[in-house]
C-alpha cells in the first residue's frame, strides 16, 4: 500500500509542476490574466503552486504517458476521466486555474480547478482517490504550517481564493474544507494541532447555514481548554473580497472580535423568537439545551447550564434533570 501510495503522490507531483509550467507558457496567458485580474501575487501564486491545466483534452493525459506512467493509474488518480461506453479516457482538468491540494506533509494529492470565466462547475475538485479523502483533507493547512511552525489558532473558511488571498495580506492561518462541510474528523485533525478554531464562513445564507451546522460538530469535541468561535461577514463579502477591501489590519480585528461558541449558541437560538412569550422562550430553552447536551462533561457544560438558567429564569437543577431525562430515553 504504501509503494502505491508513493506511486500516485509522484505522479501528482508531476502533474503539479507540468501545470505550474504551463502557466508560464503562451497558452497560459489567460489564466496569468485571470489572476492578475483577482489580485493574486506572483509570491503568494508560488508559495501556493498555483497553476494551470491547458485548454485540450488530452495534454496532461500525453505528458504523463511519455513518463511512463499507465492510463489506468492516471483515471485511478482522477487526473483523467473514462468514458463508460467507450472506455476513452481525456484530461479532466481542461482551461483551469489549478490549486494544488496538499497533505500535511506538503505532498501533493489532489487538485481543485477554477474556471476562468461563468461556466460551470465553477470549482472541479479531485474525485476520492487511494490518497485523497475529501471529508479528512484541508485545503492550506500544509502552507499555514509552513507558514508558522507553532500555530495556535487556525481560521477555516469556504474557498481556495479566500486561503489565498488571506495569506497574501498576511493572515497565514486559514484553510478550507474542499467543497464540504465541515465535519468532525476535519475539526478533530485541527484541535490536534491547535487549541482554537475561528469559523469564518461567506456573508450570505449558505454560510450562516455552514455555521449553524459547524456549531452542531464542533460540540462534543469542546473539551476544556479548546475554543471555538465565528466570524460573520456583512452580507455579499467572502474573506477574499474584505481582506482586499479592508486590509490585514481591520480584517484582524474582526477575528479578535469574533462571537465565542457560547455567544452563537444563545443568539443562534434566539434569533427569530420574541422570547417575551413563554412559548417562545420555552423553544429557545430546548434549543440551546438540546445543544448543551452534546457538549463533553466539564466547565464549559456547567457553566451554559447556569447561563440558560440565568436568562430564562428556570432553575439549572431543572434542567439538569431534564438532560438527565433525555439521555436516558435515547436509545
Ligand atoms: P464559493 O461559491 O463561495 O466560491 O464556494 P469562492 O471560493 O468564493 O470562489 P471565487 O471567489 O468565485 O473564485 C466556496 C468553495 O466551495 C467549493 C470550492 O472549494 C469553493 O472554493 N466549490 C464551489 C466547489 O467545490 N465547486 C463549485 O462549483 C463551487
Ligand atoms: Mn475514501
Ligand atoms: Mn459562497
Ligand atoms: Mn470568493
Ligand atoms: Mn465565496
Amino acid at each position: 500500500r504504501e509503494r502505491k501510495r508513493r506511486e500516485g503522490v509522484n505522479l501528482l507531483e508531476l502533474s503539479a509542476s507540468y501545470f505550474r509550467e504551463r502557466l508560464k507558457m503562451p497558452e497560459g496567458r489567460g489564466a496569468r490574466e485571470y489572476l492578475e485580474r483577482r489580485g493574486l501575487s506572483a509570491e503568494v501564486q508560488q508559495a501556493f503552486g498555483i497553476g494551470y491545466a491547458p485548454d485540450a483534452w488530452e495534454s496532461l493525459k500525453r505528458h504523463l504517458g511519455e513518463r511512463g506512467i499507465a492510463e489506468s493509474v492516471q483515471v485511478e488518480y482522477g487526473l483523467l476521466v473514462q468514458r463508460e461506453e467507450s472506455g476513452r479516457t481525456y484530461d479532466r482538468f481542461r482551461d483551469r486555474v489549478m490549486f494544488p491540494i496538499r497533505d500535511v506533509r506538503g505532498r501533493t494529492i489532489a487538485f481543485g480547478g477554477r474556471v476562468l470565466g461563468d461556466a460551470k462547475p465553477k470549482y472541479l475538485n479531485s474525485p476520492e482517490t487511494p490518497v485523497f479523502h475529501k471529508g479528512r483533507e484541508l485545503y492550506g493547512l500544509y502552507e499555514a504550517r509552513q507558514a508558522n511552525p507553532r500555530l495556535e489558532r487556525l481560521l477555516i473558511v469556504e474557498g481556495y481564493m479566500d486561503v489565498v488571498a488571506l495569506a497574501q495580506f498576511g493572515i497565514r492561518n486559514a484553510v478550507a474544507t474542499l467543497g464540504t462541510s465541515t465535519s468532525e474528523e476535519h475539526l478533530a485533525r485541527l484541535f490536534r494541532m491547535v487549541s482554537e478554531v475561528v469559523f469564518c464562513f461567506d456573508g450570505d445564507r449558505a454560510g450562516r447555514q455552514a455555521a449553524s451546522r459547524a456549531l452542531e460538530t464542533v460540540l462534543p469535541l469542546m473539551i476544556d481548554g479548546r475554543q471555538a468561535r465565528f466570524l460573520f461577514l456583512p452580507e455579499g463579502e467572502d474573506p477574499d473580497t474584505l481582506v482586499r477591501r479592508e486590509g490585514q489590519a481591520a480584517f484582524e480585528d474582526r477575528i479578535t472580535c469574533a462571537s465565542p461558541l457560547s455567544e452563537f449558541l444563545f443568539d443562534q437560538a434566539a434569533t427569530g423568537r420574541d422570547l417575551a412569550r413563554i412559548e417562545e422562550r420555552e423553544r429557545y430553552a430546548s434549543q440551546v439545551l438540546a445543544a448543551i447536551a452534546r457538549l463533553p462533561e466539564g466547565v464549559l457544560k456547567s457553566l451554559l447550564l447556569g447561563e440558560l438558567s440565568r436568562r430564562t429564569g428556570v432553575d439549572q437543577s431543572r434542567f439538569e434533570a431534564l438532560m438527565a431525562r433525555d439521555v436516558a430515553a435515547t436509545p
